[in-house]
């Protein structure tokens, strides 16, 4: 399973590509405003601090701007991937820019139906937002299930990526669905390397050494 970070955090994505475990990034207007900086400069910058899929979002609402802009966040770096959302004109770019050779990952997917229209529409990441669909009482995981039944079924090519996740229980459940992809705040990953018994096993085995070696460093958070 890739991991991506879903954020435009130039600080958080340095922290997270220290790891070596991060293979991409995902952002949406909302993160970028957040950053502050136009969505060129900001992409840029996310591109030089990793090297994998980076997700910018069209803000056009109409499919021939749509295509415009995409054209043109994928001129920034060779690793950027045009992301539309599912819309009717979402669809129409998205159609037209995979025809000419574009990445598209197709955002805002909420139903198996739209997975499998973005399918159709040649796209290269689906993204169903798990978070929001449990946020108003549906089971978002089950639309990751869903998906990759109906991919697997017609063997469509589309990545399906799981957003909007929330937990750590949404990137293991996720990662069981078959999922191939899990787009994450920076909490959440750093959420992933933590277990108690990590932490008092080793306090245990430095404290042991340390009795008899006396030079063993003390554990600082693992
Ligand atoms: C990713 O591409 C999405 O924009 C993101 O995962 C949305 O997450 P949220 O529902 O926590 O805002």
């Amino acid at each position: 399973m890739k991991f991506f970070l879903d954020t435009a955090n130039l600080d958080e994505l340095k922290k997270g590509a220290a790891w070596g475990i991060v293979d991409g990034v995902t952002t949406n207007p909302s993160l970028i405003a957040k950053e502050g900086n136009p969505i060129e400069e900001q992409i840029k910058k996310i591109c030089d601090i990793v090297d994998g899929d980076i997700s910018a979002e069209v803000i056009a609402v109409t499919h021939r701007e749509m295509v415009e802009q995409g054209k043109s966040l994928a001129k920034i770096h060779k690793n950027v991937v045009i992301k539309c959302p599912l819309t009717r004109d979402g669809i129409i770019a998205t159609n037209e820019l995979a025809k000419s050779g574009y990445r598209v990952n197709v955002t805002l997917c909420f139903s198996a139906a739209q997975a499998l229209i973005a399918a159709k529409a040649g796209a290269y990441i689906i993204s169903p937002f798990v978070g929001r669909l449990d946020d108003i009482g549906q089971d978002g995981m089950d639309l990751i299930r869903q998906i990759v039944t109906i991919y697997e079924n017609y063997g469509y090519k589309t990545k399906i990526l799981a957003a909007s996740l929330r937990s750590t229980n949404h990137v293991i459940d996720s990662a069981i669905a078959g999922a191939h992809i899990g787009t994450m705040p920076f909490k959440v990953m750093d959420a992933l390397f933590t277990h108690v018994l990590t932490d008092k096993g080793l306090e245990q085995f430095l404290k042991d050494y340390s009795k008899v070696f006396h030079d063993a460093p003390v554990p600082v958070g693992v």
